[in-house]
């Protein structure tokens, strides 16, 4: 009798709240597409979290087509994985909701990206913005995925959805498998190019720290020459982040990029000096993205079969999704509809 092996589950997400940057392609859909053949695997735009901070309507809607577009040229194949729209599988609210009521003010109190958004964004510091992590656990534990690939800066999140999927098994048994934070080695926390010991964001104002999946190779190779080093007298390109966050962050791009480790990236520019090594980290970045850009660009003309990916994708997203929330719905006590 022939044996069809379950596949492990991945799922993750990311906010169309600004265009894909180099960040948060190394940071996880890197990872994301490496992984795309072994495992069952969910992928969306997470337009709902985007609305915690205010967005404008018509750039929200072209980003979300632009990363379902970029989604499937950085190598994510739609007749295998489920790639979908966060707000077209309603199950996603549902369980949020539900899951407010099994999260912790306390807990949430601590979470970092709070803290930060909150002050960015002090005029604007709403509920959606403080209960965020709970449907972000909601998005995760509706698919039961085994890992949940991100980087650094998701990890709390995920403790936190662990936390809250482990406090709900213990009242009602076993409804939510416990996911892992699927974190990659190199690459899981890229820092702006100009300020580099703040993590590389799709919502920085100053444009020189941060690269974009889509951006022209002549501006890529431009922010990378300029890119901060550090005013060592030394000059040479040795990995140590406390005293070099600048050229630790350079070589880590590289890194993730090349496949090369940093003591074989030290050899290789042993001698040379910063003036080599950064215009070369620009080449490898510039060269890593243009088949992605490309590709996404190609996509974009094609309204109607990315259409055809996001209404596929929610359909199957939402089969799965709404099996967990009856499962939920009736251990919490509701009466069934039908
Ligand atoms: P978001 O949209 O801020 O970022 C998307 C993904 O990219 C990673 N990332 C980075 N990695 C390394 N270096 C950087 N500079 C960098 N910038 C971004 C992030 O860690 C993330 O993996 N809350 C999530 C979105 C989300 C989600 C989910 C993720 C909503 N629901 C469920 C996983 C599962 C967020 O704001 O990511």
């Amino acid at each position: 009798m022939e044996e069809t092996v379950k596949k492990k589950v991945m799922l993750s997400g990311i906010q169309p709240s600004g265009d894909l940057t180099l960040g948060s392609y190394l940071g996880a859909i890197k990872n994301w597409k490496e992984r795309a053949e072994e495992f069952d695997c969910y992928y969306f735009m997470a337009d709902l979290h985007s609305i915690t901070v205010r967005q404008v309507p018509a750039d929200l809607r072209r980003r979300t087509m632009e990363q379902l577009a970029q989604y499937i040229a950085c190598g994510l194949d739609p007749e295998k994985n489920t790639l979908f729209v966060q707000s077209h599988v309603p199950a996603h609210t549902q369980l949020g909701w539900v899951l407010d009521c099994f999260t912790m003010f306390g807990e949430l109190s601590r979470m970092t990206q709070f803290k930060d958004k909150s002050q960015k964004n002090a005029e604007n510091i709403n509920a959606g913005l403080f209960t965020y992590p709970a449907l972000m656990a909601a998005d995760i534990l509706l698919y039961q995925p085994d890992y949940v690939p991100v980087g650094g800066d998701q990890k709390q999140h995920v403790e936190l959805c662990r936390d809250v999927a482990e406090r709900f098994n213990g009242v009602y048994g076993d409804v939510f498998k416990i996911p892992e934070p699927y974190i990659p080695k190199v690459g899981a926390r890229i820092m702006s190019l100009t300020t580099p010991t703040s993590k590389m964001s799709k919502s920085d104002h100053d444009q020189n720290g941060c690269v974009y999946l889509m951006e022209k190779p002549e501006d890529i190779a431009r922010k990378f020459k300029k890119a901060v080093t550090d005013s060592d007298t030394e000059r040479c390109v040795r990995y140590a982040p406390e005293e070099k966050p600048g050229v630790a962050n350079l070589m880590s791009i590289y890194s993730a990029c090349t496949g090369k480790t940093f003591d074989e990236i030290e050899r290789e520019f042993d001698g040379l000096g910063y003036g080599a090594f950064k215009p070369a980290v620009g080449e490898a970045v510039i060269e890593t993205l243009r088949p992605i850009r490309e590709e996404a660009q190609r996509l974009m003309k094609d309204k109607a079969y990315l259409e055809s990916v996001y209404r596929d994708g929610a359909q199957k997203a939402e089969r799965i999704a709404n099996r967990t929330l009856r499962k939920v719905y009736k251990k919490v006590g509701f009466v069934a509809r039908f």
